[in-house]
């Protein structure tokens, strides 16, 4: 059931100011952020760019909370090649490395040099996406991101299709962790205000990115726990 299973918001900075990096990711964070999601754009596989591993890099150390837990780096790469940077990322100190299976020659190939670097793995279905790529590799991923926007842009309204691409997803993954005992995270991306988490939640998803809404507002502390509320409600 989906009230049973634990949750986590992850704030994507793409919406933080750039200006003040480290702080907003230690605000975000007292704020109650389970993840950081670091959204990575090349300006070739989506039209815009934002920023490289040595942000990451600069970033990794305020990524704890107060009591020196760290807070995992989850990091959607929009680029294409993938190789290169999905093996800076992880040496940057990422914990989690998702990509777009299109942006990849060799799929298979990145999820292994991915987990070789000792991070988990993902793969980003698009709202137009056909799940292909799931059936070979879904005992070696350890993450789906179903993006609910076209990517390359923060502050985009909720595709309502993804929700129906989530149901099918949840339903993959379960049947796939009661066949083999393997579970998958599933996150979803896009347009995650607190009207609608709750409907995001329902079709299966146990992961939100959420960019514009969280950063869009003075208090994030009180977003992220309307969020929660209505996760729980
Ligand atoms: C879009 C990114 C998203 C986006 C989320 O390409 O993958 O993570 O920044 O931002 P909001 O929550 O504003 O849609
Ligand atoms: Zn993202």
């Amino acid at each position: 059931m989906p009230t049973a299973r634990a949750y986590r918001i992850a704030p994507s900075i793409l919406s933080a100011d750039f200006a003040r990096l480290g702080d907003e990711l230690r605000d975000v964070i007292a704020a109650g952020a389970d993840w950081i999601h670091f959204d990575v754009m090349d300006n070739h596989y989506v039209p815009n760019l934002s920023f490289g591993p040595m942000v990451c890099e600069a970033l990794r150390k305020h990524a704890v909370k107060a009591d020196g837990t760290k807070v995992p780096i989850d990091v959607h790469l929009m680029v294409q090649p993938v190789d290169a940077l999905a093996v800076a990322f992880a040496r940057a100190g990422a914990d989690r490395i998702s990509f777009h299976p299109a942006a990849s020659a060799h799929v298979d190939r990145t999820i292994q040099l991915i987990r070789a670097e000792g991070c988990s793995a993902g793969l980003v279905f698009n709202p137009a996406a056909s799940l292909d790529e799931l059936e070979w590799t879904l005992d070696q991923i350890d993450l789906v991101l179903v993006m609910s926007v076209n990517p390359g842009f923060g502050g985009q309204s909720f595709i309502p299709g993804a929700l129906k691409k989530i149901e099918r997803m949840r339903t993959l993954i379960d049947a796939h962790r009661q066949e083999t005992g393997h579970d998958i995270q599933l996150e979803v991306d896009g347009g995650i205000k607190v009207d609608n988490i709750r409907a995001a939640a329902d079709a299966g998803a146990d992961t939100f990115v959420a960019g514009s809404a969280i950063f869009g507002q003075p208090d994030y502390g009180a977003v992220i726990a309307a969020m929660r509320a209505r996760l729980a409600g």
